[in-house]
Order: C-alpha cells, then structure tokens, then sequence
C-alpha cells in the first residue's frame, strides 16, 4: 500500500500535490503549470513569511529569475539571490564555500529559507548549502529540469563532487517543499528533455508495469503533451519508495536500475557535455534488460520491447550509439570503482520482467566481461 496520496488543489484542476509522509520532515510536492507565479503565496503559506536567498544558475535565472522574485515580494517574502555558472561544475568546495557564503552574508537566520531554482545542480548544491549552514536550514526546491521534476528534487539526497569522483560528499536534508513547474519545461533543450524522459521510465520499468504500457501507448507525444501526469506517478513512485527507505538500506537501491552502467559510462566519458546522466541511464536500462536476459531471468523479447521505446524517445541503447569509443575493459574498470562494489563483486539491479526489478548478489566479473564484449565492445 502506498502512502502517497495524489490531489487536485482547490481552484487549481492541473495542479498534483502529492504528499512525501516523512513524519518530522514530511512534505509536499506541487505539480503544474504556472507555479512560480504562485510560489510567494504557497510558500508564505505553507512555511509563513520567512526571508529567504533563491540559489540559481546563469541560463535558469535570465529565463525565470524575475516571475520567481515578483511572486515571492508580492508575498511579503523578502529575498535576494546566489548565481552560480550553469553545468556540473557547480557542485564543487568553491562554489558551495560562495553559496555559504551568500546565505550567512544575507544575514539569513536558522529558520529562514534557501530556495533552489534550477536543474539538479543547484538543487543538490543548494540543498547541501541549507544542510550545513548554521547547522541545517529548511530549503524549498523548484526545479526547473525533467530530470530534477522527476527525480533530484524529491528524496533529500544533496551533495558535490570532488576530484575522487561523484556525489561523494553530502548530506540527507529533505525538503520543506517541492514546487515543479510543469511551464519552465518549455525552455528546456529537448536533449535534457530526452535524458529527464530516461528517469521517468526507470520509474515504470522498475515497478509499475502499467505505467510503463501508458508511456508507450503515449509515445513521443509523452515528452510534449501528458507530461504533468507523467511526472506525478513518477513523484508519487519514487516518494513512496522514499518514505519507506529514506536512507537507502534496502528498497531505495532499485532507484539504482541502470545506473551501474549509467555510472561507468559517464565515468569513461570523463563526465564531459558529450554524454549527460539521463542519456547514460537510457544505454543502461537497455543494459540491465539484456544483462537480465542474458542471465535467464527475463525473457528477450521484453529487453527488445524496452530498448525499442527507448529508441524511440531519442535515447542510445546501445554502446554503438555513444558518441565516445569505449571498450568492455575500461567500462568493467569504471564499474569496479563503483560505491556498489563490494569484494570485486559488481551488484546490479536486475530484473525478472517490466515492472519487477530487484537488488542481485553480483554478476561475476567473467560473465560481465562475456556480456560486454556480446555488446559489441571490444576487449581494450
Ligand atoms: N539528489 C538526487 O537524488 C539526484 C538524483 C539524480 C540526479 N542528481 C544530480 O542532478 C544533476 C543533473 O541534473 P540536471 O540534469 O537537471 O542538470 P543541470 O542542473 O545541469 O541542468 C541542465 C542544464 O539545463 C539548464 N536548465 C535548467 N533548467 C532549464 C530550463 N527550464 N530552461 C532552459 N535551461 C534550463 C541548466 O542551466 C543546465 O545548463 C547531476 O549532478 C546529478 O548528480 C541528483
Ligand atoms: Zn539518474
């Protein structure tokens, strides 16, 4: 049984809430068009009438920065802002030290407010900020990206990268609302439409068969129409799977379908613009299918009939389609580095069918390298 529960607002038809029932830290996320218009008001609302510093980036600021500020001065919200430069690179020691930085400087008080407006990079940067500045702040994410809609915004997971490799330094700190903005999306580049997408059918793929036959029923039409529906049963999926393992000792770890092989992907293309996350993981779910498949545990036809919708979304499904030569030894090397790696056994997130996965002991190492090289990868 689920205890996420998805709502019309009064007033409002199009927008969701769906509630993330974490006790202490419980809170809502907000689906719909035109939400920055009303996220003074929500917020005032909902947290009262604190100060607050919207954390930003370059690109999402120009777009969205001035509704964001009117809506929240209209509120009686006073607040000023942090721009940081738009790309990974952002979530890096000097740019959390700046964003700190800017919240102390602000003469912000423990319980006043960081607002996140922006992809997963500023949500996972200034959310890292609000957990360590005077010893944890409430913070509001309104995320601006598919993928952050979809995935970074809800679940509290915050952090940077350092040069030892990614996520390697955060912190859990939930947020004290998640208001996603269905509008924003239109100004979004089609290729982080396409790699959010990748996320919004790991959801399906991994437990809700149903889902998964109403994106395909959707096609193409589900990444322009029909995506505020989308977005809630993936928020609703991945809230549920949150507050049942907030911490990630157990179910939480299914988030993780084709991230093994997202990972290593990424990592061999020195995570550069060639290839972004949600490309990675659309290759990977591919991936995870046919490495199930190989193994006897589910049949061909359903990695063929994943891999197809896949394609036709714009995603790469095969190692063919990377615009970066890889080989099986460098792609095994990246996932031996992998945090899922325990005694040289890689443990994957397999599945049994669509709509079923779960956590294996490890695939060991001689069948890996049998698969890849399969794959079409050459040896080194
Ligand atoms: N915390 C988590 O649970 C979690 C989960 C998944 C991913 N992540 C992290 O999220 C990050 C990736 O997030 P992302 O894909 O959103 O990337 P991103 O934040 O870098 O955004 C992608 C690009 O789109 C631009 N952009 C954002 N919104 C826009 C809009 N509405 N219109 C036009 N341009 C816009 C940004 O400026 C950026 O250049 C990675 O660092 C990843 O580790 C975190
Ligand atoms: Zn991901």
């Amino acid at each position: 049984m689920s205890l996420v529960t998805i709502e019309r607002m009064p007033g409002e038809p199009a927008a969701s809430r769906i509630a993330v029932p974490l006790g202490a830290r419980a809170y809502d996320v907000v689906i719909g068009p035109g939400l920055i218009g009303t996220a003074g008001a929500r917020i005032a609302d909902r947290l009262g009438r604190r100060r607050a510093l919207v954390v930003t980036d370059e690109t999402v600021a120009a777009a969205h920065l001035d509704p964001l500020a009117a809506s929240l001065s209209g509120a009686g919200i006073r607040a000023g802002h942090h721009v940081v430069a738009p790309g990974e690179g952002s979530k890096a020691w000097p740019v959390l030290e700046g964003t700190v930085e800017a919240i102390l400087s602000a003469g912000l008080e423990r319980s006043d407010l960081v607002i996140a407006l922006g992809g997963g990079v500023v949500g996972d940067l200034a959310g890292f900020a609000a957990a360590v500045a005077r010893r944890g702040m409430p913070f509001v994410q309104i995320p601006t990206t598919l993928l952050a809609q979809v995935d970074s915004a809800v679940g509290g997971k915050t952090g940077i990268n350092t040069a030892q490799g990614k996520n390697l330094v955060g912190a859990f700190h939930q947020p004290a609302l998640v208001l996603a903005d269905t509008e924003v999306l239109s100004t979004l580049p089609d290729r982080h439409r396409r790699a959010g997408y990748a996320e919004i059918v790991k959801i399906a793929l991994l437990g809700d068969a149903a889902f998964f036959e109403r994106l395909e029923a959707q096609g193409a039409a589900a990444m322009t129409g029909g995506l505020t529906d989308a977005i809630a049963t993936a928020v609703a999926a991945k809230a549920a799977i949150v507050t049942e393992d907030e911490r990630e000792s157990g179910r939480r770890a299914l988030l993780n379908l084709g991230h093994t092989f997202a990972h290593a992907v990424e990592r061999c293309a020195a995570y550069d613009a060639r290839i972004v996350h949600g490309e990675a993981v659309g290759l990977g779910l591919a991936l995870a299918f046919r490495l199930s498949a190989t193994l006897g545990l589910c049949r061909q036809d359903e990695a063929a009939r994943v891999a197809r919708h896949l394609r036709a979304a714009g995603l790469p499904t095969t190692f063919a389609d990377l615009p970066v030569p890889m080989t099986a030894e460098a792609i095994a090397g990246a996932m031996a580095q992998d945090k899922k790696v325990r005694d040289g056994i890689i443990r994957f997130v397999l599945v049994n069918r669509i709509g079923d996965a779960f956590v294996s002991d490890g695939v060991d190492p001689e069948t890996l390298a049998a698969f890849l090289t399969h794959e079409g990868l050459p040896p080194s």
